[in-house]
């Protein structure tokens, strides 16, 4: 069964928890899709995380339409998000133009940061589904700063939460804010809440894959570590180096021999 808004919706209501994660590849959308992950995400953080940028700002909608394309093989069930990348959105005509674009190579939905209520009006005008994004803002905010700890930021916040929804947006995501006003938000809108660092009390929790399998070296509070791919991976690269290099590798299983008979004539 295909996964879709009413699916997450009735995870909202029934208080079950909805599983986000991103993924880039389509090996990666497979194992995820397979273990029933609800969203995959594929978002601009594949511009430092994947691509080697310095920074979200450097990721465009080509980059997102390409990682778009192989998840999208790679899914069966689980409900895709494409995020609209930095620049990719200034105008309400641009933001419709890329916007079909992400929906044309696989997304279901669009995500974009901040209250662009005329640009989010536009898409939902035509019938897209939009994703908000509130709390820290990467692709403006290059520090990483816990937003609305204070009366007054928090109280933007949630406004700003309900603006979003009264504008018609399917879900939204929330990042790097205290727990309790990821719950408060949470409580106050009927849509799901996707949290990354924002609590326990979100609709559900996303975060990026690359910091879940360990494969970017760094440790982040927001983030679990489940795999050491960094160590895992030189292991294997240097075991297959050094098999090369003293002809272990390959072996007599791993080569094909020609008949006696053809190879004589050769000789
Ligand atoms: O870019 C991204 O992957 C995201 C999520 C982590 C929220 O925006
Ligand atoms: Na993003």
């Amino acid at each position: 069964m295909k996964k879709d808004l009413s699916y997450l919706l009735a995870k909202k209501q029934n208080h079950q928890k909805i599983v986000a994660l991103t993924a880039y590849d389509y090996p990666t959308a497979l194992l995820e899709d397979k273990t029933g992950v609800d969203i995959i995400f594929v978002g601009d953080s594949v511009g430092t995380n994947i691509l080697g940028y310095d920074s979200e700002q450097e990721v465009t909608v080509d980059d997102i339409a390409h990682h778009l394309k192989a998840v999208r093989r790679g899914v069966s069930q689980a409900y895709i998000l494409g995020d609209l990348p930095y620049n990719s959105y200034e105008t309400p005509e641009q933001a419709l133009d890329n916007a079909k674009k992400l929906l044309a190579h696989g997304a279901d939905i669009v995500k974009l940061e901040g209250v662009r209520e005329k640009v989010i009006k536009h898409l939902i005008d035509h019938d897209i589904k939009v994703c908000g994004h509130l709390g820290l803002l990467p692709q403006t905010q290059q520090q990483k700063r816990v937003q609305g700890k204070t009366f007054e930021q928090a109280k933007t916040i949630i406004e700003d939460a309900i603006a979003l929804e009264k504008l018609g947006i399917s879900m939204l995501v929330l990042e790097l804010i205290p727990e309790e006003l990821g719950q408060i938000v949470t409580e106050k809108l009927s849509i799901p809440t996707i949290g990354i660092g924002s609590g326990r009390f979100t609709d559900g929790q996303v975060l990026i894959v690359n910091d879940i399998l360990g494969i970017t070296p760094r440790k982040l509070k927001l983030a679990k570590t489940y795999q050491d791919y960094q160590t895992l991976t030189a292991q294997a690269i240097q075991k297959y180096k050094e098999d090369v290099e003293q002809n272990l590798f390959p072996t007599e299983e791993n080569v094909w021999h020609m008949a006696e008979e053809e190879l004589k004539h050769l000789r």
